[in-house]
């Protein structure tokens, strides 16, 4: 199990931030010298949200491989691929989509909630709410025991399970039962203090420059008890502190002093937080510069992983239809 095959994919929306960094992808990037691992760009699982406007995914695709290879993903070590080059992830959902009953499905409690959030997106679909059968399809289609995620898909990693239980229930054992890999900090607070996430516009982008870091760190939010420069304040309650705890862990104890104490204004706790925030990320704008160089590396690491991906998806996929007498 330790050394079973690891799967995760990403939904194609721009560029990454710190939320995924820190959420996941740092996690992805250790994960890849321990065990074969299998990450690919969810481009089908945008189109459940994005279909009406789909013209960006070509786009974000070969944004997001360049960000994940400038972070740290290694496609000497890691299989990189796009979902949809991967047509039995398709044939395989069909099948599992038989066997999964529509009150699994509707009890999903992202289902309701995207329904209601993304109002205007007509999103009362069969492919949207299918959503978690292609998931649970993406990973078993490689038999991937671990998935690296955020804790938002916990529940979508519940369902992966369930029905690939109810699969090995009716045809036999086939399929491996994935479990979700959490990383050290699940939940990174944005600039405003919710999770960090492009739809609430509060990230920080692994490609900022020095200035826009800047900018963003001195709107963040604090403590809210700490109106004054004299307050107190509790570092606990703080985004600035959160994000010290991993840029600036040699300091860590002087910076709660410091809230604690109203030693330091918040301003000068945000100075520190930008300057280290800026020179941690200026690695990955580096290199993500010498990436970008190679116009078509992108589509090279895609079309490369997916060559390698192919044969074991085909040979999950000729079993699964055995055991399902389509033969
Ligand atoms: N639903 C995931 C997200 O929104 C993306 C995803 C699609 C995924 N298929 C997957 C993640 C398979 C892990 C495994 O982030």
């Amino acid at each position: 199990m330790a050394n079973g095959r690891i799967v995760s994919g990403y939904r194609p929306t721009g560029r990454l931030h710190l939320g995924h960094l820190h959420g996941n992808l740092a996690r992805m990037i250790e994960l890849q010298n321990e065990a074969e691992c299998f990450f690919f760009v969810a481009d089908w699982h945008a189109l459940t949200t994005d279909y009406q406007d789909p013209s960006m995914l070509r786009t974000y695709t070969d944004e997001m491989v360049l960000d994940w290879l400038a972070a740290g993903l290694d496609p000497e070590k890691a299989v990189i691929y796009l979902q949809s080059d991967l047509h039995e992830v398709a044939e395989f959902q069909l099948y599992l989509s038989m066997i999964t009953p529509l009150g699994w499905l509707e009890r999903v409690p992202s289902f309701k909630e995207q329904l209601e959030q993304l109002q205007g997106r007509e999103i009362s679909t069969h492919g949207f709410l299918g959503y978690p059968v292609l998931q649970a399809a993406d990973i078993a289609i490689v038999l991937g025991e671990r998935v690296p995620v955020g804790e938002d898909q916990l529940p979508h990693l519940e369902l992966a399970r369930e029905i690939v239980r109810r699969f090995n229930n009716l045809y036999g054992d086939t399929l491996k039962e994935p479990e979700a890999v959490l990383s050290k900090y699940p939940r990174i607070p944005g600039t405003d203090g919710r999770k960090m996430s492009k739809s609430y516009n509060n990230y920080i982008s692994l490609a900022d420059s020095p200035e826009e870091i800047h900018h963003k760190v001195m709107l963040m939010i604090t403590d809210p008890a700490r109106r004054t420069r004299k307050d107190t304040g509790d570092p606990e309650k703080s985004s600035v502190y959160q994000l010290h705890k991993i840029y600036s862990p040699d300091k860590l104890d002087e910076i709660a002093e410091n809230c604690r104490t109203a030693g330091w204004g918040c301003v000068d706790c945000k100075k520190l937080l930008a300057d280290r925030l800026i020179a941690a990320l200026e690695p990955f704008r580096e290199r993500r510069r010498e990436l970008e160089a190679q116009p078509h590396l992108a589509r090279d690491v895609l079309a490369d992983g997916h060559r390698r991906v192919e044969p074991i998806a085909a040979g999950v996929l000729q079993e699964v239809r055995l055991k399902m007498s389509i033969d």
